[in-house]
């Protein structure tokens, strides 16, 4: 038996780097204007070509699609949009081949309304074991007219919907924290407890490497469902002043999670299958407490995502991030980009006295520098590639792709823009369909030209066929920087900061034999000297051998 509470100090997720694809959004096989598992498959070359470990994908599930397959119906079967389980089988195998791992969404905190069991649940009466499956209520008022608490959902309007009788009159309330075709699971039910162990099991036993768990910090509620405190914005404050997120109880869901996919590890073999919150905690140290060492072992750091874009920022937030995981001896995991905040390659062009922009940018915001945008995105990747632990890319963004901040009204898609009646733009701007070939249909993300999202037309001068090869191209730089951080192995080394001036963040990373590299990033508007040294990576072009603004070295001190 193999101890489970010791990963090894080694464990190829430690330091791995995860390529997220958005299987609507990727390659479309047959034509259809959506991606789908076969056109992944194809596509797959591309990563191992890139030098990543392993490939997360988003899910592809059976479900009515109403919040892009984060709503499923069925767990253990593939939407027909997106292929079959066999075509899930082939792009598992292929990937294998290459050498990439295999990661799946996992949608715990609830499941579409079109789920089997909740079916059942509406048909049945208040107070039955299929209504217990979620998180039925009796409204408050006179006639239970209201709401059973003032939560409200994270895509807008009320947490809340009231249910019809077979009669036609109002009957109880269910909560969704998110769209009203998402009820969220009641877990503090052993059914439901054991229906996501056993579906776990059906894709660890499928052969897949990991689990990206969905809303990990939102499984259970306080008891009692008490009041939201109204200051607080449920979409932008998930901390557990709230009643909904970061209960003590979901520590508990991964104790048991982490025994079960423990079970399929194998003695001597750097075949660990590992599980990774999406959990927008703060502060730090509660956010590392979901990877002490019998919970999950990676959580994404939300926080980094979000810091400005100023040296004094940044170092703050890296040493706070470093401190909260060290002290539960695990790793960090860093990430820029997702299916759920504008790319980084816009939203780092605002300056910080502007609002973040997490929430989607649109036409009517102001429009993001895309050239001083995608200066500074090549640049914090270049650091976040650099730190220790691991750290997971968004497709498209080796690219150096803009979010697509102009899409008309009547294209998107994302609840979020109905529910809150335009007023955030959603989430579609970073959805859009990826560039292949600059001079094919959708450039080349299909054959017929479809795409789901209509793509900007600078998607396709950054196309992989016009950046191939090209010397100080997005592309190319990606995969110098994940080549030279394997070369050395960065993502196991260790930081020490050095005090080169308020405009210059500078560290060096100790690794295996105690090579060192020095990185620097300048974020005063006047070049800098470089330090003395190999240059093994820059970021952008060089002031003739000076560092510019935004820009980033790797340096191997002479
Ligand atoms: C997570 C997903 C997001 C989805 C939500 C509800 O935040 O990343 O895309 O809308 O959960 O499942």
């Amino acid at each position: 038996m193999v101890d489970s509470t010791r990963p090894l100090p080694d464990a190829w997720w430690r330091d791995a780097v995860i390529y997220q694809v958005y299987p609507r959004s990727w390659a479309d096989s047959d034509g259809d204007g959506i991606g789908d598992l076969p056109g992944i498959t194809s596509h797959l070359d591309h990563l191992a070509a890139l030098g990543v470990d392993a490939v997360w994908l988003s899910p592809f599930y059976t479900s009515p699609q109403n919040d892009a397959g984060y709503d499923v119906a069925d767990y253990r079967n593939v939407d027909p949009l997106f292929g079959t389980l066999a075509d899930f089988d082939a792009l598992t195998d292929r990937a294998h081949e290459l050498g990439l791992r295999v990661i799946v969404d996992l949608v715990p905190n609830h499941s579409s309304s079109e789920h089997a069991w909740f079916r059942a649940a509406l048909d049945a009466e208040p107070g039955s074991p299929e209504r217990a499956r979620y998180i039925f209520r009796d409204g408050r008022g006179d006639d239970g007219e209201f709401p059973p608490n003032n939560w409200q959902s994270t895509f807008g309007g009320p947490a809340w919907t009231r249910t019809e009788k077979a009669d036609g009159t109002p009957g109880q309330w269910y909560l969704h924290l998110f769209d009203p075709t998402q009820p969220d699971f009641d877990w503090n039910n052993p059914e439901v407890q054991e229906e996501f162990r056993s579906i776990l099991r059906f894709w660890l036993d499928r052969g897949v490497d990991g689990f990206r768990i969905d809303v990990a910090h939102g499984l259970h509620k306080e008891a009692g469902l008490p009041d939201a405190p109204a200051e607080y914005d449920i979409a932008t404050h998930a901390t557990s002043v709230q009643p909904m997120w970061d209960k003590p109880e979901v520590h508990e869901v991964y104790r048991d999670w982490r025994r079960l996919v423990d079970e399929y590890r194998v003695e001597g073999e750097d075949a660990d299958r590992i599980l990774v919150a999406e959990a927008w905690v703060v502060p730090d140290d509660s956010l590392a407490k979901y990877v002490r060492p019998d919970e999950l072992h990676q959580s994404f750091n939300f926080g980094y995502l979000m810091t400005p874009w100023t040296q004094r920022h940044q170092r703050e937030s890296i040493t706070n991030a470093l401190a909260a995981t060290a002290a539960v001896g695990a790793p960090q995991t860093w990430v820029l980009s997702n299916h759920d905040v504008p790319r980084h390659a816009s939203r780092l062009s605002y300056d910080i006295d502007r609002p973040t922009r997490i929430l989607g940018i649109g036409p009517d915001d102001p429009q993001p520098d895309a050239t001083v945008g995608l200066r500074r995105a090549r640049a914090a990747t270049a650091v976040m590639l650099a730190l220790p632990g691991s750290a997971y890319l968004y497709q498209g963004e080796e690219l150096g792709l803009p979010e697509a901040t102009t899409l008309p009204d009547d294209v998107r898609q994302d609840p979020t823009f109905a529910r809150t009646h335009g007023e955030d733009v959603g989430r579609d701007g970073c959805r859009v369909p990826v560039p292949w070939h600059a001079d094919q249909p959708a450039f080349g993300f299909n054959t017929t030209g479809k795409s789901w999202l209509p793509q900007p037309e600078v998607y396709g001068d950054l196309a992989p066929n016009r950046q191939d090869g090209v010397a100080g191209s997005t592309l190319e730089f990606y995969r110098r920087v994940l080549a030279t951080r394997r070369r050395y192995g960065l993502g196991c080394g260790e930081l020490h900061w050095q005090d080169l001036g308020e405009d210059v963040l500078a560290f060096t990373i100790t690794a295996d034999g105690g090579r060192r590299v020095q990185v620097v990033t300048n974020f005063g508007d006047t070049s800098i000297d470089l330090p003395h040294g190999e240059l093994l990576v820059v970021s952008g072009s060089l002031d003739g051998h000076r560092l510019p603004t935004d820009t980033t070295a790797w340096v191997a001190p002479g």
